[in-house]
């Protein structure tokens, strides 16, 4: 079954389990940007998430009120590369930013596992939200996700992205350019949700985090 497919089987998967966990949501330093909130636009966003019947998907619906346009989803003791992605997000024609986009992203820890252990979140503690600002911009530091454990499939980070007009669908997951795992199928239909190209290449600066930049393109 291909990577594609899976998102839809996690989320049949996800209608069968009752997991909740508060979710690991930090705000970055003194440079995060308090999007300031209006809580109707949020409300507004969250009118077009997914809802299953039982809850178990709690994507964008479970955005925080107080979500912002950075997020940190690592800590300094966590295992694995640190990583830092931005980008921005347009409207469908690609050239004007799409401010007010709620992202929800989630991926595996540094050897491919999602949650583990009894009450952990099905998507692990690398999950989290933002809300781009008036220039579309977002941007997170988390750790690089590695391959599942069978080695089957690339690397990746899942997204999700709503707007008011928008329902919550995924966009083309982060890959990562150099991943021999990244199949021939992900490379010619790269852009095809989400547009732009989701295969990343990493920049090492003076400070040791690697950086890239993913953006996006809002489905018409
Ligand atoms: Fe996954």
């Amino acid at each position: 079954m291909s990577r594609y497919c899976e998102d839809r089987r996690e989320f049949l998967k996800r209608a069968l389990i009752t997991a909740s966990a508060m979710p690991l949501l930090l705000n970055c330093g003194g440079d995060a940007v308090a999007q300031k909130t209006d809580g109707t636009i949020l409300d507004s966003i969250k009118q077009n998430a997914i809802q299953d019947a039982n809850g178990a998907w709690n994507g964008a619906i479970s955005a925080p009120s107080n979500v912002t346009s950075r997020i940190l989803l690592s800590s300094e003791s966590d295992k694995g590369d640190p990583i830092e992605i931005s980008g921005t997000v347009y409207r469908p024609d690609g050239k004007t930013p799409a401010p007010n986009t709620l992202i929800y992203l989630y991926h595996t820890d540094f050897e491919g596992y999602y949650g583990r252990g009894n009450g952990a979140h099905r998507h692990g503690k690398y999950r989290g939200w933002m809300l781009t600002g008036p220039d579309g911009k977002y941007a997170f530091r988390t750790i690089k996700p590695a391959p599942y454990p069978e080695n089957r499939f690339a690397a990746h980070i899942h997204m999700t992205l709503t707007t008011s007009t928008m329902k919550e669908d995924w966009v083309d997951s982060i890959l990562f350019e150099g991943d021999r795992l990244i199949s021939a199928r992900e490379r010619s239909e790269a852009g095809r949700k989400g547009g732009f190209n989701p295969v990343l290449s990493f920049e090492k600066r003076s400070d040791g985090l690697l950086y890239a930049v993913r953006d996006l393109k809002l489905m018409a």
